[in-house]
């Protein structure tokens, strides 16, 4: 089976072919960076019309990729929410149009599954495992089980830790996206701060917050600006110092989740992280060291597959197609769709499921 999957729910225009058999036979990704980059970050308006504008061509580029035709394609597989909506009801448009015209079973898929199962396309991981969300969109603890079959532990409050990235980018005057830019001015810290504030550290639930810390680095940039301090080595240093808060962050409340799962789940086959933010290398050491302590392999999938893609979504189609499920082509586009519909709803600008 050979489904083309398409992702259209934020800033990336994604499309990509992937077999059952786990190959990925074309993904192709039109990244936004240039439309959003005058604004620090993503304009959902600019978003939803440079869907519409690209998503023919890169359809067109992933289809010459793999040297397939449409009639070649088993099903077609598109995020059908949780996201930026207008770009949502894009792709979602889109699949059901060639869907409809070259009569292939359809199914929407939500984005977040897309992410939780990406581990089992590059690395064939068994469930149950735990998996760390950390994007600009999604921050959230979940237990796998099973396809279809998750458990949330805990989520952000407010801010995603890559918003939290971007929005200290913004702040520090070090562009867009604010991750790799943070990242980067953090690698020539000589003194790195040290007394930021760590946000729920210790909590005895799994939840996240950044914009306590982000305000704490607001007030310490303003105050350094005003004593006009505020030259590249002291943007280093709080550059180093914001990053070394928000891993700490993420490694105290995923500990706190490795112990709830492993309670749950004795079997609990890995720890996984998946999201934009995975392609941090601090965070990616600090979790390595983690699962080590709790003798469980890490799974990272290569940054191209944590951040944003239609490989995922296509690989979140097979895994629902090969248990028989499809969608109408009555489905509406969901801006919000939580993995897990038993946990409480929490309210705030990184919350989209
Ligand atoms: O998964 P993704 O491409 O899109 C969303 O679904 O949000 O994640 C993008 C986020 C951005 O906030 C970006 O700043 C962050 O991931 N990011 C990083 C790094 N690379 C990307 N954050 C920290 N360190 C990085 N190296
Ligand atoms: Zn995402």
């Amino acid at each position: 089976m050979v489904v083309l999957g398409i992702e259209s729910s934020c800033d990336e225009t994604a499309a990509a072919l992937v077999a059952d058999d786990r190959r990925i036979l074309a993904d192709t990704i039109f990244a936004q960076i240039a439309e959003h980059t005058p604004f620090g970050g993503v304009v959902p308006e600019i978003a939803a019309r440079a869907h519409l504008d690209h998503l023919d061509e890169t359809i067109a580029a992933a289809m010459r990729q793999a040297d397939m035709k449409f009639a070649d394609v088993d099903a077609v597989a598109v995020t059908g929410g949780p996201g930026l909506i207008g770009g949502v009801i894009v792709g979602v448009m889109m699949a059901k149009a060639i869907a409809l015209a070259h009569k292939k079973p359809f199914i929407a898929v939500n984005h977040l599954e897309g992410h939780a199962l990406t581990a089992r396309l590059t690395d064939d991981v068994a469930f149950p495992y735990l998996l760390l969300l950390v994007s600009g969109g999604h921050c959230q603890l979940l237990v796998v089980e099973d396809v279809g079959r998750y458990q949330r532990l805990g989520a952000t409050i407010d801010d995603a830790a890559g918003e939290a990235f971007d929005k200290a980018a913004k702040l520090m005057g070090l562009g867009f996206p604010g991750g790799p830019a943070v990242a980067a001015a953090a690698a020539q810290a000589t003194n790195p701060v040290r007394d930021l504030p760590r946000p729920m550290k210790g909590r005895d639930d799994c939840n996240f917050s950044f914009s306590g810390l982000k305000t704490a680095l607001r007030q310490r940039v303003e105050a350094m600006r005003a004593a006009d301090a505020f030259d590249d080595a002291t943007r280093a240093n709080l550059a180093a110092g914001f990053q070394a808060a928000v891993v700490d962050c993420l490694i105290d409340r995923t500990r706190h989740a490795l112990e709830i799962a492993r309670a749950a789940h004795p079997r609990l086959s890995a720890l996984v992280v998946a999201g934009g933010v995975a392609a941090n290398q601090h965070l990616r050491g600090a979790l390595q060291q983690l699962a080590t302590r709790y003798d469980l392999p890490i799974v990272a999938p290569p940054p191209r597959l944590c951040t944003d893609n239609a490989a995922m979504i296509a690989w979140a189609g097979i895994e629902r197609l090969r248990r028989g499920e499809t969608s109408g082509f009555d489905y509406a586009p969901r801006p919000r769709w939580p993995l897990d519909s038993t946990a409480p709803a929490l309210a705030g600008a990184g919350v989209k499921a």
